[in-house]
């Protein structure tokens, strides 16, 4: 969304040895130097507890995360940049001592480089870490500075209400609200910026859009991938958490939000919040737990959740979600929506089907009360191929008259070329100041309000083979209209 300019700064990773720099921030960045984007403006310096690397070792980290992509890159270009540009400070026993030698390590490259004093910290740490960190940096003087200093916050903000009203009470301690960027990469994702486009450019679809029109509207978040190794974290999370008190929900505030006065973060956020104040309370039975066993995803074999490494063999974490939500309002009342996600799904899918009531009256539709007719559904999808389709009735050439469905397509990669990954879009975005595509306290807390009690709810957990589309209970639930 950014459009402002980039000022000199320096980008502070906290957690830069982890998984998520790796797979998705140095990319990112990255990309953003190669395009020239933030050449000349940027120096990265990574921080980790791990005192076996310094800046050399850092370099040199970097180098095999950028040969393991498939972006090009010219090794003396590439090394010639990284000297440059790229540091590494170890925290130590992350003590607020170590904090204080960052805060020392920060100044003299500001310095050496004659940066004005612009800092973004991006918390890429485990959630546990996060509430030590954000004191220790403000402890430690690092929430302020001669010149603008942003704190970018990965998910998952919080377990429920209680825990994310006390973190974000912990951070506005140190912080304004404007100087804090909760992630939520799939909002910088084209087509979820595209929704707004979409719904508010698009004169016909606006019309639509409410319980007149639609049946019910589904929000898919498939994987096939599994844990991957990451036991620790998803026993601590679970599907629910995870995925769907985040991302999915994020997508479902944009379906159904009312038109909002500006494009600007807060008048978009204001109709968000609207829309989770108005979820109705989700009862046990709208709900399904599932967990993958052991299956099979594209032929070949693999094991369930609970012989994953690191999982108890008794867990009784959710890695499939469905679940069915109302949203009484003027606009919404009476249209579910559900919301379903899962991993070592049949396939990878993110996607917002909505299903519009099948045509009354029509002559193509004589029995009143009875649809004949497949209805019409948009599909919006996020991934694999960014893009939107209609579904629609069409006459099959010759006699007798027959109807057949055919879908109308758009895809970003056929008009654009590849959409910037997510990362590019939301880092530019924390390095500019536009906070639209981020999450503000009033939406987090609004949504783990909706989601809190079911952790009080003794949900049965159901299995579903790997490589399948989710427990059977899961599709009793969609027929629930
Ligand atoms: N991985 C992904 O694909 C992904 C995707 C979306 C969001 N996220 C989110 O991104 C965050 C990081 O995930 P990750 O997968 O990168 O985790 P990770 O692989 O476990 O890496 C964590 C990083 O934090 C450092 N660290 C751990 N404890 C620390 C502490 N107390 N103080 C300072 N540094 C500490 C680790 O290095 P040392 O042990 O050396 O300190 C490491 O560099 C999480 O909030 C996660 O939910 C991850």
């Amino acid at each position: 969304m950014s459009m402002t300019q980039v000022h000199p700064h320096i980008f502070v990773i906290m957690g830069a040895t982890g998984n998520l720099t790796r797979l998705k921030l140095f990319p990112a960045l990255y990309k953003l130097f190669e395009q020239g984007v933030l050449s000349g403006k940027c120096v990265i310096l990574g921080v980790a507890r791990k005192s076996d690397i310094d800046d050399r070792g850092f370099r040199k980290l970097a180098h095999d995360i950028i040969k393991n992509t498939n972006i090009k890159i010219d090794d003396a270009k590439f090394s010639n940049w990284c000297n440059e540009c790229v540091f590494y400070q170890s925290l130590g026993k992350a003590s607020l001592e170590d904090y204080k030698k960052l805060a020392t390590r920060i100044d003299s490259i500001e310095r050496e480089k004659n940066l004005p004093g612009n800092r973004v910290f991006y918390i890429a740490l485990p959630p546990k870490a996060f509430s030590d960190s954000v004191t220790s940096l403000g402890e430690s003087g690092l929430n302020r500075s001669s010149g603008w200093t942003r704190l970018v916050i990965e998910k998952p903000f919080g377990r429920d209400i209680v825990s994310a009203q006390k973190l974000n009470k912990l951070i506005h301690k140190y912080y304004d609200e404007s100087q804090i960027y909760r992630i939520d990469h799939f909002l910088a994702k084209e087509t979820v910026q595209n929704l707004l486009v979409f719904r508010f450019a698009n004169t016909f679809f606006e019309h639509l859009w409410n319980r007149d029109h639609i049946e019910k509207v589904e929000i898919i978040v498939s994987e096939k991938l599994g844990i991957e190794g990451r036991a620790n974290y998803y026993e601590q999370t679970g599907a629910l958490r995870d995925m769907i008190s985040n991302h999915l929900t994020q997508l479902l505030t944009l379906v159904a939000m009312d038109t909002p006065s500006g494009l600007d973060a807060s008048a978009i956020r204001n109709e968000k919040v609207k829309v989770l104040q108005q979820v109705k309370p989700i009862q046990a039975d709208n709900i399904v737990f599932g967990q993958y066993s052991s299956g099979k995803i594209d032929g070949k074999a693999v094991i369930g959740y609970k012989e994953e490494d690191g999982v108890p063999e008794n867990s009784n974490t959710e890695t499939y979600v469905a679940l069915r939500l109302e949203v009484p309002n003027g606009r919404w009342n009476g249209v579910p929506f559900f919301l379903y996600t899962g991993k070592r799904m049949s396939r990878k899918l993110t996607e917002i089907r909505v299903h519009f009531h099948c045509a009354p009256g029509s002559i193509f539709q004589p029995f009143e009360n009875t649809c004949i007719l497949e209805p019409n559904v948009l599909f919006l999808t996020l991934q694999p191929d960014e893009g939107i389709s209609l579904r629609f009735h069409i006459k099959s050439i010759g006699e007798p008259l027959t109807l057949t469905t055919k879908d109308l397509h758009f895809k970003y990669s056929e008009v654009f070329g590849s959409p910037p990954d997510a990362y590019e879009t939301v880092l530019l975005d924390a390095i500019t100041g536009d906070q639209t595509l981020f999450v503000h306290s009033d939406e987090v807390e609004s949504a783990w309000r909706n989601y809190t009690s079911i952790f009080e709810m003794s949900i049965p957990l159901k299995y579903y083979p790997a490589g399948t589309d989710g427990p059977i209970e899961a599709k009793k639930l969609a027929e629930k209209l």
